[in-house]
């Protein structure tokens, strides 16, 4: 609808206070609220590259936005840092092959044609946590963890959001080249499930492929079904509780 900019842009406001941002077909990301305190997802794994990757997602304290936490060591010195990471639409299953985690999360259908500007992450990828806070820098190569926490203010732990992050989703740790070094799945570790999986309009939170973003009437239409078929386990699981 209304993307304001262009890539040229995009890289002159580095240095200036202009927001140059690229807005999804179907619009910005709004803020998320009611995110319960009560509920974590985590993703925990490593890869012959990556020693080991640790994040966890709760609701912040006053239920605005989502509590993140990072922790990453080990990362391949022969890939120099800086080391994007995004969360992804499908979860890795037990290929290990990071390449069936898809594309990132981006619920607006944004793309990545043109890259997130930080200063107005509501027009970022939902699922761009680097592009919005930052890369991994080269100190997550060594041994000892670099860690980083901040509250992202679009991501939901809200079934029937569309930004919701528990729809069988995923973690993937990239080196600068966008080779995918890493990869694991986001599981919820505690909280209650009936106030995560409170949605009955889950399958409407869909796998957003990049591969069809341009067509603003297809936003509900693009549903894997790979992923929508999780979707419904997930669903079925949490009405149990
Ligand atoms: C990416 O999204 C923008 C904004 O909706 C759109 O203009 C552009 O055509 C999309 N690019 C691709 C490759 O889908
Ligand atoms: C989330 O990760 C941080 C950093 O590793 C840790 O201090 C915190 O205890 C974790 N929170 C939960 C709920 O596991
Ligand atoms: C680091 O990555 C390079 C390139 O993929 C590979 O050749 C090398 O074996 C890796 N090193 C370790 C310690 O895994
Ligand atoms: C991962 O899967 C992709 C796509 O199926 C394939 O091209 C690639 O070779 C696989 N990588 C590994 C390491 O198996």
């Amino acid at each position: 609808m209304h993307f304001s900019t262009s890539s040229v842009l995009a890289a002159v406001a580095a240095g200036a206070s202009t927001v140059s941002a690229l807005t999804g077909s179907l619009g910005d990301a709004p803020k998320t609220t009611g995110n319960p305190t009560d509920v974590v997802y985590e993703a925990k794994f490593s890869s012959a590259q990556v020693k080991s990757a640790y994040l966890n997602f709760t609701g912040a304290p006053d239920g605005n936005g989502v509590l993140v936490h990072v922790c990453v060591s080990g990362v391949n010195a022969s890939t120099p840092g800086p080391y994007p990471y995004h969360i992804h639409d499908f979860v890795v299953g037990s290929g290990e092959n990071c390449t069936a985690t898809g594309a990132h999360l981006d619920p607006y259908l944004r793309n990545d044609t043109v890259a997130c500007d930080s200063t107005a992450p509501q027009t970022c990828q939902v699922g761009d946590l680097s592009g919005k806070h930052g890369d991994l820098p080269a100190e997550a190569a060594l041994d000892t963890p670099y860690c980083t926490s901040y509250t992202d203010d679009f991501l939901s732990l809200d079934a029937s959001n569309k930004a919701f992050i528990g729809n069988a989703r995923s973690i993937v740790v990239h080196n600068i080249n966008k080779v995918r070094l890493a990869c694991g799945d986001l599981t919820m570790v505690s909280g209650s499930a009936s106030v995560a999986g409170a949605g009955s309009s889950t399958p409407s939170t869909s796998p957003t492929t990049s591969s069809t973003p341009a067509v603003s009437t297809g936003g509900a239409a693009v549903i894997g079904v790979s992923s929508l078929a999780l979707t419904i386990v997930v669903g079925a699981a949490a009405m149990l509780f």
